[in-house]
């Protein structure tokens, strides 16, 4: 019989403080904590993330949420050694400050429990919080995996073999988002603003572009998406009623460009598989949108459930149990955030 790892996982790559616990019985991943502390409620004041603010949060939250964590998942911490196989952390993509934190409680943990440390880029960590629930994911696989700080198309041959196939020129999807609810008067964080605002309106019809939708290559440009939806909003004297109306036409346009290419990547490296992630894939038009269409080609696509999209630490613990396996560790003394890790 295998035995059981279990991992403890730490994530604060933005403005979410996160820990969990997550055991590999050799068959499945059982998620034993996943706690999350939010500073949403903080940054919306500021129509954005501040990253001053951000970093002193998770001081203040991240041994608590560590305790929470252990606490929840049946664990003591004062033995450590013996629960707990290997401890993860996010270095890379993200915001300096708030990464440092994560990463020297990780270090430290890891020298004062003598226990392994895994780096677990954070794009990883949203392509893996689709093997939370479904581990008989086919590969090749082709990820789409957009958030507010990266929009990626991934070829994955294998666990953990990343091919960049697609990138955004600009923006990624969910900034295009944050920046078109700003644009709205909807408030922050702009994506579930946007979907929860957009509606058809049969008396006033909007038209945005879908740039790039025929490039002939995978790349994105939601720039000048925001920008065409800037310039409609400041020539409508009465754009303050059409805001549903403009939500929508912006909500249609992202979830049109997203699934046009995904499906045309998809066709090309002939994948078996497509896998959505990262914050935008809590996009229920999108989700819906994408998967309909590619089911029409025979594709079955993979979705994390919905508290597993937008920031957390048991994607983190589940891309840390495959590099376990793959025996991917970092000595304490060299593990380093880096806010432009590239996923690779
Ligand atoms: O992955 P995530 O939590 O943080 C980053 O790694 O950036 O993604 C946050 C992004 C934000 O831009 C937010 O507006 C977007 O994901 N987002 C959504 C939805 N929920 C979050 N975008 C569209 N629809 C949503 N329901
Ligand atoms: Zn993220």
């Amino acid at each position: 019989m295998k035995k059981e790892i279990k991992i403890l996982a730490i994530e604060s790559s933005c403005d979410e403080t996160a820990a969990s616990i997550i055991a590999d019985d050799g068959n499945s991943l059982h998620i034993l904590s996943n706690i999350i502390a939010s500073q949403i409620d903080i940054h919306k004041q500021y129509g954005g993330v501040i990253p001053e603010i951000a970093a002193r949060e998770h001081c203040r939250n991240i041994i608590p949420v560590v305790n929470s964590a252990l606490k929840e998942a049946g664990l003591s911490g004062s033995n450590a050694t013996q629960e707990l196989q290997a401890i993860a952390v996010t270095t890379g993509p993200g915001l300096i400050t708030s990464l440092m934190v994560g990463v020297e409680t990780a270090r430290s943990l890891s020298y004062a429990w003598k226990l392994p440390l895994i780096s677990v880029n954070h794009i990883a960590g949203h392509i893996y919080a689709n093997w939370l629930n479904n581990q008989s994911i086919q590969f090749p696989c082709l990820v789409m995996t957009v958030s507010g700080g990266h929009n990626l198309l991934v070829l994955m041959t294998d666990h953990l073999k990343y091919k960049i196939v697609g990138d955004t020129k600009d923006d990624a999807a969910g900034e295009a988002f944050d920046k078109a609810a700003k644009i709205l008067g909807l408030g922050y964080p702009g994506g579930p603003a946007i979907a929860k605002a957009a509606q058809i309106d049969e008396q006033f019809k909007v038209k945005l572009p879908r740039p790039m939708l025929h490039s002939g290559d995978f790349n994105f440009s939601f720039s000048g998406l925001k920008t065409a939806l800037l310039y409609q909003v400041q020539k409508d004297k009465a754009a303050k009623n059409h805001t549903n109306a403009y939500a929508e036409e912006f909500e249609q346009a992202v979830t049109d460009i997203i699934t046009t290419k995904t499906l045309q990547a998809a066709k090309k490296y002939k994948t078996k598989t497509i896998m959505l992630a990262g914050g935008v894939s809590a996009n229920k038009r999108l989700r819906a949108f994408l998967t309909a269409k590619a089911l029409g080609q025979g594709l079955p696509v993979i979705i994390a459930p919905l508290p597993y999209t937008t920031d957390n630490a048991a994607m983190i613990a589940s891309a840390a149990i495959f590099q376990y396996h793959a025996g991917q560790f970092t000595p304490w003394h060299k593990l380093k955030a880096n806010p432009n890790l590239k996923l690779k």
